[in-house]
């Protein structure tokens, strides 16, 4: 048995488990009174309800003593001061610090890391100003109104996800676009519409060698200079990266590039430069609303006790039922359209951070780890796979966001509608409804934990709120699983192998082939073409 597993604590959870096996969540209402005084949070304008949960009193204190056992304040200011918790690869972890916008104090190797982030801020600000008032000009002239982000994972989906989610604030006379995809489709769809002498493209790559964004950003290349020539790199590219060399080998002028650093991971850096492209489609003082937001639960998350932590509580729930009731999947189920990409988001956040099985001192772990997240916007998912959560043989924890105020003012109508199903889906999740012996098949069991969060209603700051709330439960759960959160050594043997089959691909190479029996069949069908 690992140490963790074979802590008192833990084994004290193995029973609270089995004791509540034979308690349901209509049960625990009934017992508690007042339950819901219990399990409820107010935090900045934030309301968590978690009362639906299959927890009691005792299971709540025993999931609180596991984190102080495992001190996580202490992992938490360890985090917040610099200290390299990103063992693996020597590397501090202070995306926090990109949202402290005050002009305080951060020491990271001897030197104070808060200038460079509030000058690349400033930088950003001055840039996107420009933009949107329609002063910054292309080769010919004309002013910029498209702007194309290049980039994949970290470096596409925060940008991406939050300028959908922020369209009602957007700038209407830009239009931002994102390419990811190493699919032609992907850059082709997105330019196909544009004049190049209105597009800027900004390339988003913290290492700036991936191969999906060098990809397409050369094809975007291509596309610039055969329209208006080599030279109108200067005044149609920009990058963001943490590799000034790269970004100079690949043409793009060193003035025109938005640094970050390896501080910031990237499924980590919405609030770094790689927020460039939000920022001009929603303005800077929503961004820097954005940023506040995300400070207010930094804040929240340091100084808060454990007992009422949001992230802390939301991790230790989803700890309650991956590692004592062997819940596999968790879903995330955001009502408001705009948000639909939302889990989509929090699968790399959560996924990449989390997905691990070696522990601290380099031992596989003999626990679970990070679930499968997944999801997409009510209502449309009630209609799809709710059933399965209602009626299916497997435990899916849910957590609900919802949005008091509808995203317009002569509303009176839909936004009741939407929380209405919010709210009724968290009900029948939990009480089900009274077995029918005559109607089996439509008895519905109950007992199914969902957590609701209500805000006032999404905006830059809510938002914000929003994402600084799972970054921080990302973090919580990796402490508990011991697992460092911010490497993601996985990803690279794919990346490795696909560069060889590409170079088989490209060379019509079918001979000399030192693969499986099945890879080299493949690639003998795709080079024969049949
Ligand atoms: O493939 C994984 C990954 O390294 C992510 O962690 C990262 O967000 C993404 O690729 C893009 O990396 P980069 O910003 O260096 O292009």
């Amino acid at each position: 048995m690992s140490k963790l597993t074979s802590l008192e604590i833990w084994q004290k959870l193995v029973s609270d488990k089995n004791r509540l096996l034979n308690n349901n969540v209509g049960n625990l209402f009934e017992s508690e009174e007042n339950r819901i005084d219990n399990y409820k949070l107010d935090v900045d304008g934030i309301y968590l309800d978690y009362s639906k949960n299959i927890i009691d009193r005792e299971t709540f204190f025993d999931l609180m003593q596991l984190a102080k056992q495992l001190n996580l304040n202490d992992k938490i200011e360890a985090m917040f001061r610099g200290e390299k918790i990103n063992f693996t690869e020597d590397r501090s972890v202070l995306h926090v610090a990109l949202r402290d916008q005050s002009s305080d104090q951060l020491i990271v190797d001897g030197k104070d890391i808060k200038p460079d982030i509030l000058n690349v801020l400033a930088r950003m600000k001055d840039f996107s100003t420009r933009i949107i008032d329609g002063r910054l000009l292309g080769q010919t002239g004309k002013s910029i109104k498209n702007i194309v982000n290049i980039g994949i994972g970290g470096s596409d989906l925060g940008p991406l996800m939050t300028t959908q989610a922020l369209e009602n604030y957007a700038n209407k006379h830009i239009s931002v676009r994102f390419v990811s995809n190493i699919d032609l489709n992907a850059l082709t769809n997105n330019i196909e519409d544009l004049d190049p002498a209105e597009t800027l493209f900004i390339v988003s790559s913290k290492t700036f060698t991936t191969d999906e964004t060098m990809t397409n950003a050369d094809s975007a290349k291509s596309w610039i200079v055969s329209s208006l020539g080599q030279t109108a790199v200067d005044k149609h590219f920009v990058a963001v990266s943490t590799n000034r060399e790269a970004v100079v080998a690949f043409g793009i002028n060193p003035d025109n590039m938005f640094e970050f650093w390896d501080f910031v991971g990237g499924r980590y850096s919405l609030c770094s430069a790689i927020g460039l492209s939000l920022m001009i489609a929603i303005g800077p003082d929503n961004f820097s609303q954005m940023l506040e937001g995300f400070n207010s639960i930094d804040t929240h998350f340091r100084k808060a006790p454990l007992e009422k932590n949001i992230p802390v509580i939301l991790a230790l729930l989803s700890i309650w039922y991956i590692n004592f009731w062997n819940v596999s999947t968790e879903a995330v189920i955001p009502y408001n359209e705009n948000l639909r990409l939302l889990p989509l988001y929090l699968q790399q956040l959560m996924m990449e951070s989390n997905g691990k099985s070696i522990d601290f001192t380099g031992n596989p772990v003999d626990y679970n780890t990070e679930s499968v997240i997944w999801g997409s916007q009510g209502t449309n998912s009630q209609h799809a796979y709710f059933q399965l959560f209602h009626q299916g043989t497997r435990l899916i924890p849910v957590d609900f966001i919802g949005y008091i105020n509808s995203d317009f003012d002569n509303d009176t109508i839909h936004q009741k509608k939407l929380l209405a199903n919010m709210l009724a889906q968290s009900r029948a999740l939990a009480f089900g409804n009274k077995l029918d012996t005559q109607n089996v098949f439509e008895s519905m069991p109950g007992n199914r934990p969902s957590n609701v969060l209500l805000f006032d209603r999404l905006s830059p700051r809510t938002l914000g709120q929003l994402i600084a709330i799972y970054e921080h439960k990302t973090f919580v759960e990796g402490v508990i699983w011991q697992i460092n959160s911010f490497d993601q050594y996985g990803v690279n043997l794919g990346k490795d192998i696909a560069k060889n089959i590409y170079s088989d691909l490209s060379s019509n190479n079918k001979t000399d082939i030192a693969y499986d029996q099945s890879t080299v069949e493949l690639i003998r069908r795709i080079i024969l073409k049949k």
